[in-house]
């Protein structure tokens, strides 16, 4: 019987076959205990020399980390095991022995990994990370699909910019400049008007020259554009959008969250309502003595955490010499994750007086910047709703505030943990002369949006819509720092390849 790891919770006591790749070995005096993957999970595997032939012994002994193999054996229960079972082996056939494969249980840099993702693809890390962006993906595809959102395929290139024109990629269009689309949205509202309710789902480019770790130069958008929509209701629809991903995720991916170490008080924190406030409301909290508070007890915290690290490495340091081979594998393993989170910590405590001077001196009407994002998330176990920015900041197509005309019915999403910015959205203008004037203001080409003009000539309607960056939500709902994690293959600055 052909098995899988993923159904082996099904087959307790039955005997099957398994394909896949060696991730780790130990060896025992007369066992080997082998930790198959199989693409759909991890196993282990035990080989005992009694209980094999020779060949299959032989097999186990030579097979090297990343050897492609089929195993046969018996499903045995053992809730201590990953996934909670274990294979007593009957057999071990070696499809291809591996020599030095790159990606060893040791320390590697994040160049060397990033260098060789097509390889660090296979590892537990990545697994689990890709395994919740599919997740997240279905959710994304239910939470519209019930709803009756029309799903719809923006194209890619495009004669005009959406979201400014700093960013744009420029390609040659049979002797005529295109650009890469930088966002569906435009395209979603001529959708909205012949369906009423739609979302893209897409790859968008923006040539940002900016190296965070929230920045991608290639990312997947979700937008949804809804007819007859208002900024109110469309913060609500962002809202629960949220909540069913975190909490599907939560349902769902136990064993991949619990893989990654993530926090899940975190997630079971996203709940309605969000705390919602005006961009100026946000400014005065961002500046207040409160916030002045927060940073210097964060520095604390940090202080703290970075002595408990460096005790622990030490005294790791110090047993060291007396460990088992395999305990030795483990104080390795600890010893890097010790080592990235005392980089981060030292970063994160160079930054924080910056962060703090930048907030103090933050002038109402420029954007928030990353870290600006971040201190307004320490208010807040949710995401936080922030609305109604100055018109300035935000896109030549959002609609004015009727109350006050220096601000635009925009909105963003900012995830909790000091994650910032997941969703930008908000109502659209739908006066024809007021969106002609925006685009003369903006300096943009009247000629390429004529057919967008044609959407307030013919049966204008009061819309809205908001856009989900799929990688930042990724990294949010995972909890990984960085970005570059989050897609399989990513494309930033200085980085095409693998
Ligand atoms: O805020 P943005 O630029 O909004 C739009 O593009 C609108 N047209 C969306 C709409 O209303 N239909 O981008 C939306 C989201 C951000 O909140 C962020 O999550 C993500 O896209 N994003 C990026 N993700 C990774 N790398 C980048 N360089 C990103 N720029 C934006
Ligand atoms: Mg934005």
């Amino acid at each position: 019987m052909q098995m899988t790891i993923d159904n082996l919770t099904q087959q307790i006591g039955s005997t099957g076959t398994l394909q896949g790749w060696l991730q780790q070995k130990r060896a025992s005096k007369g066992l080997f205990f082998l930790v198959l993957r199989d693409g759909t999970g991890m196993v282990q595997c035990v080989v005992n020399q009694e209980k094999v032939d020779e060949t299959s012994w032989q097999c186990a002994t030579q097979a090297t980390q990343e050897s492609s193999l089929i195993i046969t054996g018996e499903v045995l229960k053992d809730e201590r095991q990953i996934g909670g079972v274990e294979i007593q082996v009957s057999s071990v056939e070696v499809i291809q022995y591996v020599d030095d494969y790159p990606i060893t249980p040791k320390s590697h840099g994040i160049d060397f990994l990033m260098d060789h993702r097509h390889l660090w693809l296979r590892s537990r890390r990545p697994w689990a990370v890709m395994r919740i962006r599919n997740r997240i993906i279905m959710s994304i595809h239910k939470f519209f699909q019930e709803r009756g959102f029309l799903q719809m395929d923006a194209p890619l290139l495009t004669k005009n910019a959406v979201e400014g024109t700093s960013t744009l990629f420029e390609i040659d269009y049979f002797g005529n400049p295109a650009y890469l689309t930088q966002s569906g949205q435009l395209h979603g509202e001529v959708m909205a008007m012949a369906f009423n309710k739609i979302y893209t789902f897409g790859p968008v480019f923006r040539a940002e020259k900016s190296k965070t770790r929230r920045h991608l130069i290639e990312f997947w958008m979700i937008e949804p554009e809804m007819a007859f929509y208002d900024l109110d209701m469309n913060m609500a629809l962002a809202e629960d959008f949220l909540v069913r991903i975190a909490s599907d995720v939560l349902s769902e991916c136990d064993e991949e969250l619990n893989l990654l170490g993530r926090n899940l008080d975190a997630l079971q924190k996203v709940q309605s309502p969000f705390p919602r406030m005006t961009y100026t409301e946000a400014v005065e909290l961002l500046k207040s003595d409160e916030t002045r508070l927060k940073v210097k007890a964060k520095e604390e915290e940090l202080h703290s955490e970075h002595s408990e690290l460096q005790q622990e490495r030490t005294s790791n340091q110090q047993n060291y010499g007396r460990l088992k081979e395999w305990k030795k594998r483990r104080v390795d393993a600890r010893e890097i994750e010790i080592n990235v989170r005392i980089g981060e910590i030292e970063e994160e405590l160079r930054n924080l007086p910056q962060w703090w001077s930048s907030a103090e001196s933050f002038e109402w009407g420029s954007d928030f910047g990353g870290s600006d994002e971040t201190l307004l998330t320490w208010y807040f176990e949710s995401p936080i709703i922030v609305h109604r920015y100055p018109e300035a900041v935000k896109a030549f197509y959002m609609k004015r505030d009727p109350e006050d005309d220096r601000l635009a019915l925009g909105m963003d999403i900012l995830a909790p943990e000091g994650f910032g910015e997941i969703i930008g959205g908000g109502q659209r203008a739908d006066d024809l002369t007021f969106l002609e004037e925006q685009v003369r203001r903006h300096n943009l080409p009247k000629d390429a949006f004529e057919w967008y003009f044609d959407l307030r000539r013919y049966g204008t309607v009061p819309h809205s819509g908001f856009g989900l960056g799929l990688e930042r939500t990724v990294a949010w709902i995972c909890g990984i720092e960085h970005i570059r994690e989050t897609i399989p293959f990513p494309r930033m600055l200085g980085r095409l390849s693998p």
